[in-house]
């Protein structure tokens, strides 16, 4: 008999006749999440559950006493509460690689975004607003040959790097947790301690995963170890920063501006404090969000999960997994 899964992640029709092939398929497919009790109801009878970023936690768990896989399409794994997974017995698998190409390209779409002020100049087009040759209070900062300082030199932070270092002939700083020789070598990035980074970039750029050890990491402190004119670029999780420091440095002009793709709250209120700062580049979330890349990670997310079920081991099982 084929395993029962849940899935409340969009897929495509090539995606769900690969999970069909394998499995019986409980879809939900409204637009919105769907509400506790019915996730709760619909994972009573699950081995394997395919979703996106959903708080996986003790009292889901214990509503699904068959569940052996949660498979997350996305990188990021900060939603899985891996002790009580653990616990109960469940294995996490995720979806790197596939992103990386795909989530350097949005990095870089938000630093010249917040450098040359692209949705202000946009918004001043269509206002009606454009009336002379130049807007030279709109006036932006050069990308090209700036410093770069990448947090967080995983696979995509060398991706960066290697945008900034042959696209944009950038100087390349990085702080990760350990030294990447390699990385070195191949980009001529420099490894820094984090204030000394944040003091030599024009750009900052944050792209280390969400753990207990980078919760908050970039504070007051840190915002205040930035030179005035720098941009600073957050594509890993909102909970790495401290998000009313942020606000506070781009009101006083303690950093230039801020590029954000991710937020403490997502999506983000309506009354959020971010949304009236003109300093600011907000983005939905969106730093792996192609057709292509989305559908790859769909694809290998419905790998995962099948192999799990199948009893062999994935392409991608979170590394606290791994035995
Ligand atoms: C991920 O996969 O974790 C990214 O945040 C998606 O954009």
């Amino acid at each position: 008999m084929k395993p029962s899964i849940f899935v409340d992640y969009a897929i495509s029709d090539a995606v769900m006749d690969y999970l069909l092939k394998h499995c019986t398929v409980d879809a939900w497919r409204e637009e919105d999440t769907a509400p506790r009790e019915e996730l709760y109801k619909r994972l009573s009878v699950a081995e394997g559950y395919l979703t996106g970023g959903r708080r996986i936690d003790d009292a889901l768990l214990e509503a699904a006493p068959k569940l052996k896989v949660v498979s997350t399409v996305s990188v990021g794994y900060n939603h899985f509460d891996i002790a009580a997974m653990k616990r109960h017995g469940v294995t996490g698998t995720h979806t790197p690689e596939v992103l990386d190409e795909t989530v350097a390209d949005l990095v870089f779409a938000l630093m010249l975004g917040s450098a040359r002020k692209v949705a202000e100049l946009d918004r001043y087009v269509r206002d009606g607003l454009w009336k002379r040759g130049d807007v030279d209070n709109l006036f932006g900062m050069d990308v090209h040959h700036a410093t770069v300082g990448i947090i967080g030199m995983g696979r995509i932070g060398e991706a960066v790097a290697r945008r900034a270092a042959f696209g944009f002939g950038m100087t390349v700083n990085y702080h990760n947790r350990s030294r990447k020789p390699e990385a070195e070598a191949k980009y001529g990035a420099t490894y820094m301690e984090l204030d000394e980074l944040l003091a030599a970039s024009d750009y900052v750029v944050l792209l280390a995963p969400l753990t207990n050890e980078t919760r908050g990491m970039i504070g007051k402190r840190e915002f205040g170890w930035m030179k005035p004119s720098a941009i600073f670029i957050n594509a890993s999780r909102g909970a790495t920063i401290d998000e009313e420091a942020l606000i506070e440095a781009l009101q006083k002009g303690t950093i230039r501006a801020a590029g954000l793709d991710v937020y403490q709250q997502e999506p983000l209120p309506a009354d959020h404090p971010l949304l009236a700062l003109p300093n600011a580049l907000l983005l939905p979330h969106i730093g792996s969000a192609t057709a292509k890349t989305r559908e790859e990670m769909a694809m290998l997310a419905a790998r995962n999960l099948v192999a799990v079920l199948q009893g062999e081991e994935p392409p991608h099982r979170v590394p606290e997994f791994k035995s």
